[in-house]
């Protein structure tokens, strides 16, 4: 437990530095808003590299599973961990979602454009499937299923990662081809989110192609 409590926290301490420099330092974000809007970024970054994570884990295992068997135990402990911080993202960002602090979600007042209604759709289905996920990795759930239907239901947590996708693509996209806006050069996180997504599915695609054995 220590071990994996430890990785977190390095990663999580990364991430948030990463977007303390991006927006407040590099971009000129008011200091104010790091409590709720900064941190948000981080948090919703994090989130999406421990599920990644959780899955990559298992893929990583079918190509090397003496080097990973012994961190594989740390798949629910990761994916749980993305759960949370995706559900405390989804509150942060329910929270302050108003067009002062997200303009680009809006018309002008207070309804959503099609950037908004299209992100949100997303980010909430995404939000629908890892919490199915979560709820069938509660131990007298899992104990009470097939196995194959809760390898199955473990499985679907992929889709989330893919309507995490979207919902990042939507809002980020634009800001992605236009590195000259980038503060200090530095990735948008939804870039970051959108890539470590993308390595987390072809790894999953690679592990089904190349390697037959299942672990875990
Ligand atoms: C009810 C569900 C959700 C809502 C209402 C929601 C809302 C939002 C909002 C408003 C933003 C824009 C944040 C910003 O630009 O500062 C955002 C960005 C983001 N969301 Fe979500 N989200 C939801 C679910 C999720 C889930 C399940 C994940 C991943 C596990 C996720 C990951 C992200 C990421 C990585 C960003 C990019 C942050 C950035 O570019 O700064 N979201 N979300």
């Amino acid at each position: 437990m220590k071990k994996q409590f430890f990785i977190s926290l390095v990663i999580f301490l990364a991430v948030f530095a990463y977007a303390v420099i991006r927006y407040n330092v590099l971009k000129g974000t008011p200091w104010i808003d790091l409590p709720l809007f900064v941190s948000n970024k981080a948090i919703s970054l994090s989130a999406v590299i421990f599920i990644a994570l959780s899955y990559a884990l298992g893929s990583l295992a079918r190509f090397w599973p003496e080097t990973i068997l012994s961190v594989l135990t740390f798949r629910k402990f990761f994916g749980l961990l993305g759960f949370g911080l995706a559900a405390f993202h989804a509150a942060v960002s329910l929270l302050i979602f108003t067009p002062s602090y997200y303009p680009k979600f809006f018309l002008g007042g207070e309804k959503l454009n099609l950037t908004g209604e299209l992100s949100l759709f997303f980010g909430v289905l995404a939000f629908f499937v890892f919490t199915l996920v979560a709820i069938s990795s509660i131990p007298a759930v899992a104990r009470a299923m097939e196995r194959e239907r809760w390898l199955a239901i473990q499985r679907f947590g992929y889709l989330g990662l893919v309507l995490v996708f979207f919902h990042v693509f939507v809002m980020g996209f634009e800001g992605w081809l236009r590195p000259a806006g980038w503060p200090g050069g530095l990735l948008p996180i939804s870039l970051i989110a959108a890539v470590v997504i993308a390595l987390a599915l072809l790894l999953k695609i690679a592990a089904t192609i190349f390697s037959k054995k299942r672990i875990g």
